[in-house]
């Protein structure tokens, strides 16, 4: 350093100023919990030997051989796009938090720059390919967050499962090649929040779950079997997306037992069965998609009770019955999808049908009355196979001395209609054509 130290001091201390007012913006949310050090002290006067201390030479060496520039002192002035976090010790500072953005291809971690950099409590790897290497267990022991966003090529459920005081893990678009998610969740006894998601990863939706955990992102895996039970336990959960799996089974009875839920996604499996009526319990619920799943029954009604919902999307799926919802109800959410429901239709006496819904409207009975338009093709179908699908709910008492009344003049009326048109637009053409 040629600066002296008086002069060294009143160019650092503006620094430190600026970095610790801008420091909320510029780390993760998780890290503000795990910084208590950062200077406590009133903003005005931080105390003079706190600026002096830079970082742990050997963690300086070890950002280097990261290619992370260090002209700058990166406790001081970290950058923007690998940032750090330091401790207060002295006489050296030590690294709290590093994240690392945008790697070139021919980076390489090494086990030594590891070694040096295991008082990390936050590591973070985004677009960065490199090879992983084993972590040394210091490091491993003092991880409470892991993020890795399309980075490190590809992971083993084991080289995960080593982090086992994380209470943050994020994996996402890189492949994780483990036999389930258990086997690495299973030993992370303090896990709050996880998101594995888009890794193709296989096995079966866990039993067992740390009961303190607030959010599950599973979603874009393979993962297949049932949603058990037991997994209704967990009160705190506020997060749930297991879309895109291969998920089957029903959602299970106790499912309103999820009191603190917020949003859920189911989207995109092969579950079925009925929606529990218990979901309306959930009081502070915004956000429900359990589109193109094959769910059936009718849509319980209390749902339309459920003051905090936002959103709704039950379409492509086999629910049947009168839409229980009201044009109120609707207006109130921001999506509200209901389409691609071939047995599902609503009441016309109360929902104009000027409010697209993708579904057809009832007939007295309560069952559509035609397909919705997108379908169209398959009207010719609608009269006999129809039967067989709907045979399972109450009106197959109406349906053997009236069904075929109404769906016979039906289909009769729209063979007429659309003959006459075919009939109209032959003559337009034939008379431009004679022209
Ligand atoms: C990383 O690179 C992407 C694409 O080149 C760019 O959009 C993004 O802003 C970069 N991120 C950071 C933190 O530098
Ligand atoms: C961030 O770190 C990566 C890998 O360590 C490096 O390749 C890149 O140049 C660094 N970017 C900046 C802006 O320091
Ligand atoms: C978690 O941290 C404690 C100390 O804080 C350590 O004793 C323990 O070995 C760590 N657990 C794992 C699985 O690394
Ligand atoms: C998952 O598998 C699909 C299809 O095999 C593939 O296209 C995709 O790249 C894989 N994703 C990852 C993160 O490996
Ligand atoms: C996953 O790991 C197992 C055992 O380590 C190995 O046999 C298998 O080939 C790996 N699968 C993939 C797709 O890499
Ligand atoms: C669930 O994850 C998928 C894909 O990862 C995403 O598109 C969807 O918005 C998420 N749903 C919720 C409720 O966050
Ligand atoms: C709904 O699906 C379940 C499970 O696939 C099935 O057992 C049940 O009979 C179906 N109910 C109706 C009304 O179709
Ligand atoms: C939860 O759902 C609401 C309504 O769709 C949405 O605005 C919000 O961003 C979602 N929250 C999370 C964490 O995805
Ligand atoms: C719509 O349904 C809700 C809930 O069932 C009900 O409270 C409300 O009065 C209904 N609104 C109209 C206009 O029928
Ligand atoms: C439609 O609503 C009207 C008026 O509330 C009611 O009388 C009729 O039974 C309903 N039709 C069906 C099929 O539920």
């Amino acid at each position: 350093m040629e600066l002296k130290p008086p002069l060294f001091i009143l160019i650092l201390l503006p620094l430190l100023l600026t970095y610790t007012t801008s420091s909320s913006s510029l780390t993760p949310l998780s890290l503000q919990h795990i910084s208590p050090t950062k200077s406590p002290s009133p903003s005005k006067s931080p105390t003079p030997t706190s600026a002096q201390s830079t970082l742990d030479p050997k963690q300086l060496t070890a950002l280097q051989s990261l290619n992370i520039p260090t002209l700058k002192d990166p406790c001081t002035q970290p950058s923007f796009h690998n940032a750090t976090l330091c401790d207060t010790a002295k006489p050296f500072r030590h690294l709290l938090s590093l994240r690392l953005t945008n790697c070139s291809d021919d980076l390489e971690l090494s086990t030594t720059a590891l070694k040096s950099l295991s008082t990390l409590q936050d590591l973070q790897f985004i677009n960065c390919p490199i090879s992983p290497v084993h972590f040394p267990s210091d490091l491993t022991s003092n991880l409470h967050t892991f993020t890795c966003i399309n980075s490190l090529k590809r992971l083993t459920g084991v080289w995960l499962g080593r982090l086992g005081n994380v209470t943050d893990l994020v994996v996402a678009n890189v492949f994780v090649n483990a036999s389930g998610p258990f086997v690495i969740l299973g030993n992370m006894k303090k896990l709050r929040s996880v998101t594995i998601s888009r890794t193709n990863l296989t096995g079966h939706f866990p039993k067992k779950w740390n009961l303190n955990i607030i959010h599950i992102d599973l979603s874009g895996n393979r993962i297949k079997g049932n949603v058990h039970t037991s997994f209704t336990l967990l009160e705190n959960l506020e997060f749930l997306n297991l879309s895109s799996n291969a998920l089957s089974g029903e959602i299970p009875y106790t499912f309103g037992d999820l009191l603190s839920l917020k949003n859920v996604s189911f989207a995109s499996n092969s579950m079925s069965g009925a929606i529990p009526d218990t979901v309306s319990e959930i009081p502070g619920l915004v956000h429900l998609d359990l589109s193109s799943n094959q769910f059936n029954g009718t849509i319980p009604k209390s749902i339309s009770g459920m003051k905090n919902l936002r959103y709704l999307n039950l379409e492509n799926n086999n629910f049947n019955g009168v839409m229980p919802f009201n044009v109120s109800f609707i207006k109130r959410l921001s999506v509200f999808k209901v389409g691609e429901n071939s047995n599902l239709c609503y009441n016309h006496s109360k929902i104009s049908s000027k409010v697209k819904l993708g579904i057809a409207p009832c007939d007295k009975y309560g069952l559509p009355v035609s397909l919705p338009p997108a379908k169209e093709s398959g009207f010719d179908d609608n009269g006999g196979s129809n039967e067989d699908e709907t045979t399972d709910d109450d009106s197959s008492t109406h349906k053997d001395s009236n069904k075929h009344g109404p769906s016979k003049i039906v289909l009769g009326v729209a063979i007429g209609l659309s003959s006459i048109v075919f009939v109209i637009v032959f003559l337009v053409l034939l008379s431009k054509w004679c022209k």
